[in-house]
């Protein structure tokens, strides 16, 4: 099984906020996603609202037909009412600080195991699948195992940076980390800066990847070559057959 493709719409919604009106229409381009075979729509509601606001993720929750994956911090009491509400398939969750510029690290799972054991309980409890964002690190993927989370959802940044230097040593932890969360058969998500540039390689020596979820190059991309045809790139990237 080829890795589902998630795409994050964050940017559409910061694009529409520029101007405060509703162009583009997130709701028809979240759609158009699903339509141009997107497999999933992820969006990152943070406090600030400054993409997607709290209202963009009820309004989209009834329309979209493709997994629905919410991402944000728990320790936001708004994100868990939220989250609560709508039943997406999928919450990831992510460590964000206030006013920081995108996601830049994973949870220390060990630190906060307690606190992450509570609340992946309730989310589970509400039959949502649940995800956290780590960082390709051993002990990071051994506490996530151990706070009954269904998947990770591995921090890809230093892979992409590291890539078109030398793609052999960006992967090598994302190996060991994705060996050792199949061995505690926990699932493997993963997303930050993935692209077309780097994501073929990606999914090749990640066999076991269920779902990667992009944003930022998707979307930029797009503009030169259209969504229908971005989707339908990335799409291709993702098979390893
Ligand atoms: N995963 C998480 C947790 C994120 O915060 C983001 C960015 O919002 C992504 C994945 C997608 O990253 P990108 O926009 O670089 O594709």
């Amino acid at each position: 099984m080829n890795a589902k493709l998630s795409v994050n719409i964050n940017k559409i919604a910061t694009l529409r906020n520029s101007r405060g009106g509703n162009n583009p229409n997130l709701l028809n381009v979240a759609l158009d996603c699903e339509r141009y075979g997107a497999q999933g729509i992820t969006v990152h509601p943070r406090p600030d609202e400054r993409h997607i606001t709290y209202k963009d993720v009820y309004d989209l929750n009834p329309l979209l037909t493709t997994e629905f994956n919410i991402e944000g911090n728990p320790k936001e009491k708004k994100f868990v009412e939220l989250v609560l509400d709508v039943k997406p398939a999928q919450v990831t969750l992510v460590p964000d600080v206030q006013g920081q510029l995108t996601s830049d690290h994973g949870w220390d799972t060990i630190k906060n195991k307690n606190y992450l054991i509570d609340i992946i309980a309730l989310f589970k409890s509400a039959g949502i699948r649940t995800s956290i964002f780590v960082d390709a690190n051993i002990k990071m993927i051994e506490g996530a195992k151990e706070t009954g989370a269904d998947r990770i959802e591995l921090y890809t940044e230093s892979y992409a940076k590291l890539y078109s230097k030398n793609k052999e040593q960006a992967i090598e932890s994302f190996i060991y980390a994705a060996k050792r969360a199949t061995e505690l058969n926990i699932g493997i998500n993963a997303g930050h800066d993935l692209s077309l540039e780097n994501l073929h390689y990606f999914a090749t020596k990640i066999p076991n990847l269920l779902e990667v979820s992009i944003g930022h190059a998707l979307i930029a991309d797009s503009i030169y070559l259209g969504l229908e045809n971005t989707i339908q790139l990335y799409l291709l990237q993702l098979q390893i057959n």
